[in-house]
């Protein structure tokens, strides 16, 4: 089938890729030029494991190419809508200014009976207005909203655990349910559940699995916080109350919080949007969800204050970490690079190191120093904060090793992801997040 992607950053690029590397005939769109260049020539213009495959498998055989011109997209069957909501410069809720401009990019280039998926986060009513900004192009507007976590994005693409598909209740709707399921037709053969639901409830299901996320992540942070002034151990906790197949032990990580271009702005955008709707209360827990996220990040810079005897000022602290999660070079509200900031204002004398994410740290806050290697980045150090758990400092980082490089015995364990047991044994002072 014939596909554009409106919007080639990280949804869309994947996206397309994707949707190429299962037989589609795909045109990925950009007003990006330098991003668009990347692209034609099989690059990622961000770190995404099994990007970089598809994407060239996928310009060489023609499947798929990018442009910065809108009119490619005339003569495809489905537009998906893949541009960034973000959070608004002076408020809580979401941008819709580049999906509003993709749209009207698109427009001009529909057809009658062409589908038009969008796939960006939206507050809830979104899809309504857009679906009467397209009716007279007759063209049908269906939202398609997507799960793909960062580090997995490939895989989340091609084998999601859902696909849902919002559409009006009409025949054309009803059509266009159908038309989506030969888009996803290897997802749909192995099994994956195809839901079909209106408007409003494909937008909220996206906001509403990220709310619930974001809110499983702030309830084991609280429960670190009860944790650190009665002596309990949240990670004993957590694989104690995960082993229950009702609450289940993925995402009860405690530690730093969550960050990334997603969970923080969405749970904003959807607790906004709820306001605007009259019913502000419903989810007025997510200000709170989003109160305890940052004070964990004011937690992990007190412990590491804490170790160092109440001051930081001219001591040399090495943050293990700048993305916002591992497998991922994304800085965007990166608890990791938060903290080193902070702990800079405080007058620390501040290393920040990271597998893949430091040419994007850099150009944020060019004012931190940056090494490259692990290593070199922990020599003479005399604290140690692990905020993002690569393998590089969780599995692979030996404490025995450390000592020989740092000048104090001091590991602040943003991401409670090493073994206390190990690094105590090796004489460090070992602080958890929540753990004794
Ligand atoms: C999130 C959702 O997981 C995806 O399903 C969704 O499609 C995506 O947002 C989106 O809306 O586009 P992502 O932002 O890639 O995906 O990252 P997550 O894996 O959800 O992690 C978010 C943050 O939570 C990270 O900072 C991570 O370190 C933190 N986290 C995660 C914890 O602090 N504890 C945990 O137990 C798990």
């Amino acid at each position: 089938m014939r596909i554009s992607v409106i919007g080639c950053g990280y949804l869309g690029a994947v996206h397309a890729a994707a949707m190429a590397s299962i037989g589609h005939e795909v045109v990925g769109i950009d007003v990006d030029a330098a991003k668009i260049e990347a692209l034609s020539r099989g690059e990622a213009p961000f770190f995404e494991p099994g990007l970089d495959e598809i994407l060239r498998s996928g310009v060489e055989s023609e499947q798929l190419r990018f442009t910065t011109d809108a009119s490619a997209a005339a003569g495809a069957t489905v537009h998906f809508i893949a541009v960034g909501t973000p959070q608004t410069k002076d408020g809580d809720a979401a941008d819709l200014t580049y999906v509003m401009a993709a749209v009207r990019a698109l427009i001009p280039h529909l057809s009658p009976g062409d589908i038009v998926a969008g796939k960006s986060t939206v507050p809830v009513g979104t899809a309504e207005e857009l679906a009467e900004l397209i009716a007279p192009t007759g063209a049908v507007l269906v939202w398609n909203p997507e799960f793909l976590r960062e580090g997995w994005a490939v895989k989340d693409t091609l084998d999601p655990d859902r696909l849902v598909v919002g559409v009006p209740a009409t025949a054309d709707g009803e059509r266009a349910a159908e038309l989506l399921k030969e888009v996803y037709h290897p997802a749909l053969a192995k099994g994956t559940p195809y839901i079909v639901t209106n408007y409003a409830t494909a937008e909220l299901v996206k906001v509403a699995a990220n709310a619930f996320l974001a809110t499983k992540i702030s309830f084991i942070n609280a429960m670190a916080e009860i944790a650190e002034v009665t002596g309990a151990d949240v990670t004993k906790l957590a694989d104690a109350i995960g082993h229950d197949a009702r609450i289940g032990r993925r995402f009860l990580g405690a530690g730093i919080g969550f960050g990334g271009g997603c969970l923080p702005k969405d749970i904003r955008a959807f607790a906004a949007r709820a306001e605007q709707l009259g019913r502000g209360e419903s989810v007025a827990f997510l200000r709170e969800v989003d109160a305890i996220n940052l004070r964990r990040r004011d937690r992990a810079v007190q412990l590491v204050v804490d170790a160092l005897g109440g001051n930081v000022f001219g001591k040399r602290v090495t943050v293990l970490g700048a993305a916002f999660k591992p497998h991922s070079d994304d800085v965007r509200d990166s608890p990791a690079l938060d903290a080193a900031v902070r702990l800079k204002g405080l007058v620390a004398d501040v290393t920040v190191t990271d597998p893949e994410a430091i040419h994007n740290a850099q150009r944020v806050h060019p004012q931190l120093t940056y090494v490259h290697d692990r290593d070199e980045a922990m020599r003479d150090a005399d604290a140690l904060l692990v905020v993002t758990e690569w393998d590089e400092y969780r599995r692979e980082l030996d404490p025995g090793h450390a000592t020989g490089l740092v000048k104090g015995r001091v590991v602040i364990d943003g991401r409670n992801c090493l073994d206390p047991v190990s690094w105590r044994a090796a004489g460090w002072s070992y602080y958890g997040m929540g753990r004794p």
